[in-house]
């Protein structure tokens, strides 16, 4: 049913309270991570063509870094993904000429390891120092002797084998890799190496052990389930950790939304979704530490999450040709108006629970299921998804306050009766507040009152809303900016109360000094 058509939509306000005294917690600024992985054209081509007219003499596209840096993402996990169950981290260092071509059996793809390790590491210095590393291990055709090669190789000075090698191979200084993924998606019958929960947790234990024997002050990201609707879902975290609670830090989930059966209005409360994934996963860690008598708390790596549209993890988009081309265009998402609302909306739950969940990564980062489109030799442009993770990533540090919306709501019918609101609040250190909010309502404004208790907030700074009136506007190669977030005029504070009007199916920003 359709918020507005069938069931008219209640137009009383939606209304929160915001108290400096009731906060979450602080966000980790890793929670507006990113993934860049060897996939279709994210990398090649993507990040790195060396022949385009805006390349630097690494290869790196400058335009794109440009927008990187805007978008304001902090960690970028790599290589994969499902690439990194056949990745051997080998082929991907020393010279170029001697980097052997490989299958790669996630995406049928040819890897040519023209970038590599040494580039990763390179192109996050580009970025700047918010962008720090956050690698994944193949603990799908590999195991712990390959993960130690690799952290040797990467994060040790100098002195032995492998650590003189990355010398010799150009980069004198260790790259400092402190977080760190056991594996992908093992729990998926698509990975290459697929593991049941108990094989998967020996071999993470086995694996974490042996790393901080390296180095004690790493941080472990244990594969959760791929997905909620895996058999296999909650048990598979509640076995791993039991092998694993006492040498990780965090357990792995992830989710891709998109629309069901034309079924728009579930689609829009993505978020419940999410949010009642993240309760489950933190409910499943307390479940084991309390079991195992601990007192530490194991918190969330939402490492690979988006909309996403078409997401065949057979490989089967390229599966007819047997070619295994390189680079090919898979994943190449368009995004609309409605699945930037979403993107928001998942943003905003993400932030909601910034105390457990630490670490997130919008999947991916250019051109695959990204917020940054690239054509060859070609322009660089934004997607409408880029504008809500760059506005969360800008305003979005601080305490987040806690945020309880008296909603007028709408039903949906995957998720039951479901607020037209959703929102959460953030305060940065300087005392200032930014409400983030989504209207889900397709057909009506939703005016929303909040009522701010001491937190000595004078004025509306700004209010930019992201809607159209026509929900599947988009960015494309030949119109990139067709749709951007506008300012908002009308939005009040008087008498400690805001006041502001939603736009039907619109994502807002609300900054308050
Ligand atoms: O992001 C695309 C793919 O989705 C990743 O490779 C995999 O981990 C997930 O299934």
């Amino acid at each position: 049913m359709s918020p507005g058509t069938a069931k008219p939509v209640p137009t009383r306000p939606a209304r929160f309270t915001l108290d400096p005294s009731f906060t979450v917690g602080g966000v980790d600024p890793r929670l507006f991570g990113s993934f860049v992985e060897h996939l279709g054209r994210c990398v090649y081509t993507g990040i790195f063509e060396p022949d385009h007219p805006a390349a630097d003499e690494a290869g790196i596209r400058t335009d794109v870094l440009e927008l990187i840096r805007e978008l304001g993402v902090t960690t970028i996990r790599y290589p994969g993904g499902n690439y990194v169950s056949g990745y051997k981290w080998e082929d991907s260092v020393g010279p170029v000429e001697d980097r052997p071509h490989r299958l790669d059996l996630a995406w049928r793809s040819t890897e040519t390891n023209r970038f590599g390790l040494s580039e990763y590491i390179a192109f996050l210095k580009k970025i700047g120092p918010q962008a720090t590393p956050m690698m994944a291990i193949n603990l799908g055709t590999r195991g712990v002797a390959e993960a130690l090669e690799l952290q040797e190789y990467a994060n040790h000075p100098q002195g032995t084998a492998l650590s003189d090698l990355r010398r010799a191979h150009g980069d004198k200084d260790p790259f400092g890799i402190r977080l760190w993924c056991l594996g992908n998606e093992m729990d998926g019958h698509w990975q290459t190496g697929h593991k049941t929960a108990a094989e998967y947790g020996r071999i993470a234990a086995e694996t974490a052990r042996a790393m901080r024997q390296i180095d004690p002050s790493v941080e472990l990201v244990a594969c959760g389930s791929s997905a909620q609707w895996l058999p296999t879902f909650a048990e598979w975290e509640a076995t791993v950790l039991q092998e694993t609670y006492d040498l990780v830090d965090y357990i792995s989930l992830h989710a891709y939304y998109e629309p069901h059966d034309g079924d728009i209005d579930s689609f829009l409360a993505s978020a419940v979704d999410m949010e009642s994934v993240i309760d489950t996963v933190v409910a499943t860690c307390d479940h084991v530490g309390a079991r195992l008598k601990s007192k530490k708390k194991i918190n969330l790596s939402f490492d690979e999450w988006n909309v996403c549209y078409g997401l065949d993890l057979t490989g089967a988009e390229n599966s007819d040709s047997q070619d295994w081309p390189q680079a090919p265009r898979v994943l190449e998402n368009s995004y609309s108006v409605l699945d930037a609302v979403v993107v928001g909306s998942l943003l905003i739950a993400l932030t909601r629970h910034a105390d457990r969940v630490r670490v997130a990564c919008l999947a991916q980062l250019v051109n695959a299921i990204a917020p940054i489109m690239t054509e060859p030799g070609g322009p660089a442009w934004r997607q409408t998804t880029f504008f809500p993770f760059a506005q969360a990533s800008k305003y979005g540090r601080g305490q987040v306050l806690d945020v309880r919306v008296d909603s007028p709501t709408y039903e949906t019918q995957k998720h039951g009766e479901v607020d037209l609101l959703h929102a959460t609040a953030v305060r940065a250190e300087d005392g200032s507040v930014t409400v983030f909010a989504v209207n889900r309502s397709r057909a009506r404004s939703l005016p929303l009152h909040v009522t701010l208790n001491g937190l000595g907030l004078t004025s509306v700074v700004g209010h930019s809303a992201l809607a159209d009136a026509d929900p599947d506007a988009r960015n494309t190669l030949t119109d990139h900016d067709r749709v951007t977030p506008r300012q908002v005029s009308g939005t009040t504070l008087g008498d400690g109360t805001l006041s502001a009007v939603l736009e039907p199916l619109s994502w807002n920003v609300i900054r308050l000094a």
